[in-house]
């Protein structure tokens, strides 16, 4: 062997070196960047509830430090100010993002959401007063409807550009050189695209009425996924109230959801984290179980005034006699379903759940993480009536705002109103829903629009002024 050859020798191992170095630390960016996971823990099962995660960041997670710069970059597109509060989210003190919107580092930081994105609300017994915030409520302020599309405009708006993001990112943030290269040539493209087919998949919402504060979809949306055709042929509304998810425990053998479509509790709720961005490969089980666990015993949140006992003593014959079969725990229908010919309410969320869908969706995912428990029923659910003061406006669709306007006959309960104001009224049982506060603050709700028909459950309209004001003052204390 000459000495020119052993060099050479030496030359390609050396190459061979670098080359090996150079993939590694490739891989490892890769790795570091892009599937480095990293899931949050909260000491308390409130906080995890509230910021932790399920694992809907993984595929569906906003980057959080183009998320956070999107209302200024988009500034115009979000109502009335150029902040996420202006959809109705809750922000709290300590943290960097609202209530339901939890931070995990999937390669970096995500923004998600969480099972307290659509069920932790707000309520004020004044104007001008501190909101309470009530884990378990439906989030009645929260305009999902008007996220998602903020999230799919902003992305294809001409000032989504790297220049400008990487501007008002790097004014927030100090980054390492490698950091803000990555954001500029991998992140903001790839955030860019995600959202866009984002925009793309919801494309229907522009086919049905708006969902407004409060309410989402929750069938269009797998249906998108399994690829139904939503606006030529399917024209089907799924709009639904945010459920309250207090007392799960004593839930444990009734029919889940509006329609009762599932009896599988744990079931049902990893089908929620799927239609909240979860995949069955992403789903973080111990994060899922966790916030189920935290909900089984949720004591229903106390009326926030005060209760005329007597009155509503006089109240409890009467909700025995014409109430109790179909709501109380020991009543004989509670947790199984009514016909939809005999609750006679608004039809639209019924119709767009259909055999074809529940086939569908049971065919998701295997072992712990598989959803087989879908069917279509033949009407709503008699569900219990806990904490009933706090899930105002009332009915599957949210079409009746306050008790009292329960117990009037469909003609005369409101026809328009406003939606998403957090004041209540003790007087009407429910929230603030008309007068210049109610106005500025909430979403005008239209019972006339398809999906918001506010007949039917016709139950106690037709008793007299003082039982009604007796079985309202009962029904505060449930
Ligand atoms: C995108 C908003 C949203 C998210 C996120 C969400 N839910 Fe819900 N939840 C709803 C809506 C809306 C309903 C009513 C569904 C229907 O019948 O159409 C509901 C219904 C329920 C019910 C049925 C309650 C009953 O009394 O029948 C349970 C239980 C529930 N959700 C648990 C969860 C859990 C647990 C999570 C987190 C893993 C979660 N939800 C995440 C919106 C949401
Ligand atoms: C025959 C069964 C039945 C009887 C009797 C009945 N309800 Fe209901 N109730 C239902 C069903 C089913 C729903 C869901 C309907 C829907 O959302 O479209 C419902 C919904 C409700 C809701 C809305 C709950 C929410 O979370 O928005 C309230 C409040 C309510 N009922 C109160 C009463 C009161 C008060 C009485 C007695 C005067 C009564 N109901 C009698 C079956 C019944």
């Amino acid at each position: 062997m000459s000495i020119s050859m052993i060099s050479r020798h030496r030359m390609w191992v050396f190459i061979g070196l670098i080359i090996v170095v150079l993939a590694s630390l490739l891989f490892y960016g890769y790795w570091y960047y892009v599937e480095r996971d990293v899931p949050i823990h909260h000491a308390s099962d409130e906080e995890h509830f509230k910021y932790g995660s399920f694992g809907a960041e993984f595929d569906n997670g906003v980057p959080y430090l183009i998320w956070q710069i999107m209302p200024e970059v988009c500034s115009g597109i979000l109502p009335g100010k150029d902040s996420y509060t202006a959809l109705g989210f809750i922000y709290e003190e300590g943290h960097e993002t609202p209530v339901g919107a939890p931070l995990r580092t999937v390669g970096v930081p995500r923004v998600g959401l969480n099972c307290a994105t659509c069920h932790t609300g707000t309520v004020r017994v004044k104007p001008g007063e501190k909101a309470q915030v009530v884990v378990g409520m439906g989030a009645h302020e929260l305009n999902l409807q008007q996220y998602i599309r903020f999230l799919g405009a902003c992305a294809e708006d001409p000032r989504f550009t790297a220049d400008n993001l990487m501007a008002a990112i790097e004014e927030k943030n100090d980054l390492s050189l490698i950091t803000s290269l990555v954001y500029r040539h991998l992140i903001i493209p790839a955030t860019k695209k995600a959202l866009s087919k984002q925009r793309q998949l919801y494309s229907w919402f522009d086919h049905r009425p708006d969902t407004g504060p409060g309410r989402v979809d929750t069938l269009n949306p797998y249906k998108a996924l399994f690829g139904f055709d939503l606006i030529d042929g399917d024209k089907s509304i799924g709009t639904a109230d945010f459920m309250v998810l207090w007392n799960q425990a004593a839930r444990a053998k009734h029919w889940a959801n509006w329609d009762g479509n599932n009896n599988d509790v744990s079931e049902r709720n990893k089908a929620a984290a799927y239609g909240a961005g979860a995949t069955p490969e992403s789903l973080d089980l111990p994060g899922i179980e966790r916030m189920e666990e935290f909900v089984r015993n949720l004591a229903p949140p106390a009326y926030p005034f005060s209760i005329d006992r007597e009155l509503a003593a006089r109240g409890e014959p009467i909700y025995e006699k014409y109430c109790a079969m179909c709501h109380a725990s020991d009543g004989i229908w509670v947790g199984s379903v009514l016909s939809i010919a005999e609750i006679g309410t608004d039809r639209h969320r019924f119709d767009a759940q259909t055999a074809e869908l529940a086939a569908r969706v049971n065919t998701i995912g295997e072992g712990p993480v598989a959803i087989r428990h879908f069917r279509k029923s033949e009407g709503y659910l008699n569900m219990l009536l806990d904490g009933v003061w706090a899930r105002a406006p009332y009915l599957h669709n949210g079409s009746v705002p306050t008790l009292a306007d329960l117990l009037e006959p469909p003609e005369n309960r409101a026809t328009v109103f406003y939606r998403g104001y957090n004041v209540y009224d003790p007087d009407r049982v429910g929230f603030v829903s008309s007068g210049p506060e109610a106005e500025k603050a909430g979403f005008r709700f239209d019972t006339t629009v398809p999906g918001n028909g506010n007949g039917g459950h016709v139950y106690g309209t037709r008793l007299a002024a003082q039982a009604k004001a007796a079985l309202i003052e009962y029904l505060k204390q449930l």
